[in-house]
């Protein structure tokens, strides 16, 4: 398992998601941001070592049991390192459009219409104070929710999967919307990979 936890490499080039979004802002998210989480958690972990023989998704769900001196630290970099990872395979660019199949199904029995889906998540996004997520999720009983959550909170730690997130932290807009969130927003519609969004529903459920 784990020696220490690595920043995974990005599967397309910065510039692959323009215009949605920027070469530049995509090389600092991952090699700066992205990165900072991977060091801070692994500085936090060497008080607590067995944790590095966990899969990240283990520790959140279990964070309660991480000692309470890193828990936090834990919380906010294994987080951070967690949905970023998910957050890359999400804009990988290549694959379908529109969600289909038992995904679509899904979230058409959930909310209504794919619409009506974009609508939630987007409110859900827009409306998140300060730093945070926005979530697909499939809950515990196995239902789709859409919500989002503060700082680098993971749906993990509610045992909850991740199944479609999105960074709605300045880090991850700033250089090319500015304060426009709405429109990074939209923007980032054009660049979700469903393919991936798909095979994680699969496995989720
Ligand atoms: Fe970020």
């Amino acid at each position: 398992m784990n020696k220490v936890f690595e920043l995974p490499q990005l599967k397309f080039a910065f510039d692959a998601l323009e215009p949605a979004i920027d070469a530049r802002t995509m090389e600092i998210h991952h090699g700066k941001h992205h990165a900072a989480y991977v060091a801070n958690l692994n500085k936090a972990l060497e008080a607590s070592p067995e944790f590095f023989s966990m899969p990240i998704e283990d520790i959140l769900k279990g964070i309660n049991t991480v000692p309470e001196t890193i828990r936090t630290a834990v919380r906010n970099n294994g987080g951070g390192h967690a949905n970023h990872s998910l957050f890359w395979d999400v804009l990988n660019p290549g694959g379908k459009s529109a969600p289909s199949g038992a995904l679509l199904k899904a979230i058409e029995s959930a909310f209504g219409s794919t619409d009506a889906f974009m609508e939630k998540f987007t409110a859900a996004a827009t409306t998140r104070f300060g730093s945070g997520w926005a979530w697909l999720v499939l809950d515990g009983q196995k239902q789709l929710q859409v919500y989002s959550t503060a700082n680098q909170d993971s749906p993990y730690m509610d045992h909850h999967i991740p199944i479609l997130g999105l960074d709605v932290w300045e880090h991850a807009y700033y250089l090319n919307y500015q304060n426009r969130r709405p429109d990074y927003i939209k923007a980032f519609w054009s660049v979700v990979n469903w393919s991936f969004v798909e095979q994680q529903y699969e496995k989720a459920r």
